[in-house]
């Protein structure tokens, strides 16, 4: 089979790519316009696989689109702008790559009858849910996008959806938690919390630091997006999950145990407009309809894997 990822220089397509070319036997295509959050090191590992290629460009240039597309079955497309507060700052950007990128993606597949097209979407789309409740987002809750990043991509799902509706395209979506792990960019919360803190650097926490986030080792969101490639049914959406809900605050304080500093260099500062409070993943039905299961859910151990990662890296 033969796949064209994109945004495979990024923090988890590159694991998503390193993970596909080790057990499986596809041909991967990794298309990458090299933006900010895109890293050649990230896959320096696997860069000489015979069976895979790296193409610099944008998923925004029809042209190189449609002629990448004419040589893969799949397309699983990670490429987007990914940061909220950058959406805060500059949305355009996040409509033109998240949302035209994935529309000029969609009609290239159509255009060259790919047999899949999986759309690398998120639990943002959901909005979020109140501190202290028991509710989770199930797979057609309404979309109540906060950030301009979170109605980007939920905007994305629904031009995925409208493909499935109108002209049979086997399209799948998968909604995934917060993801951590090694190769991050240090603009999210842990790889900016460990690079600060080893510089005894103060760590500016959002608000009362109460809000919640659903955490996910990046293996189990790549392993659960190789399953759905494998058994997913086309025009459905998949939540993926691992049911390890923490406050932002004692995730920090966690990860200071761990680096062996001081909370002290803990500091609050004013909060993210529109800043989600809580997220939570009910992701039964990936579990029972496909038979995928989180697998690395010691928290403490895997963040302390990580943190090895990342002082080694010298980050
Ligand atoms: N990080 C998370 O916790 C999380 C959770 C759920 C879903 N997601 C989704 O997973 C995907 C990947 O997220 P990430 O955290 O790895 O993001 P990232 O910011 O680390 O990587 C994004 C990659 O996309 C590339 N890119 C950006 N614009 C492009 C364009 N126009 N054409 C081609 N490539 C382009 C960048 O160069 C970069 O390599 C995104 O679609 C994101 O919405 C992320």
């Amino acid at each position: 089979m033969k796949l064209l990822i994109t945004g495979g220089c990024g923090f988890i397509g590159s694991h998503f790519l390193r993970k596909t070319l080790t057990e499986t036997e596809f041909e991967v295509v990794n298309l990458d316009k090299l933006t900010y959050a895109g890293k050649l090191e990230n896959t320096v590992d696997f860069a000489k696989n015979s069976r895979y290629k790296f193409v610099e460009g944008s998923i925004c240039d029809k042209n190189l689109v449609d002629k990448l597309a004419a040589g893969a079955d799949v397309i699983v497309n990670f490429a987007a702008e990914s940061h909220v507060d950058n959406s805060i700052e500059n949305p355009q950007i996040f409509v033109e790559t998240n949302v035209l990128g994935t529309q000029i993606l969609l009609d290239a597949a159509r255009k060259h009858s790919l047999k899949k097209f999986l759309q690398i979407s998120t639990d943002e789309v959901y909005g979020d849910l109140p501190l202290g409740s028991t509710e989770k987002f199930r797979e057609h809750d309404e979309l109540k996008p906060s950030s301009p990043y979170s109605a980007s991509k939920a905007a994305a799902d629904m031009l995925c959806l409208a493909a499935w509706r109108t002209f049979d395209q086997p399209v799948l979506i998968s909604r995934c938690s917060n993801n951590f792990g090694t190769h991050q960019l240090a603009e999210k919360l842990m790889p900016l919390v460990i690079s600060r803190a080893l510089k005894n650097e103060k760590i500016s926490v959002y608000g009362d630091g109460k809000n919640v986030r659903d955490w996910i080792h990046v293996n189990d969101h790549c392993s659960a997006i190789l399953k759905i490639l494998e058994r997913g049914q086309a025009g459905e959406i998949y939540n993926v999950g691992a049911d390890n809900e923490v406050a932002n605050i004692d995730l920090v304080k966690l990860l200071l145990k761990i680096l062996g500093k001081s909370e002290g260099l803990i500091e609050f500062v004013k909060d993210r407009p529109g800043h989600d409070r809580r997220y939570a993943i009910d992701s039964s039905k990936i579990q029972s309809e496909l038979g995928w299961q989180p697998e690395h859910v010691n928290f403490e151990e895997e963040l302390k894997k990580m943190v090895t990662w990342y002082k080694k890296e010298n980050f």
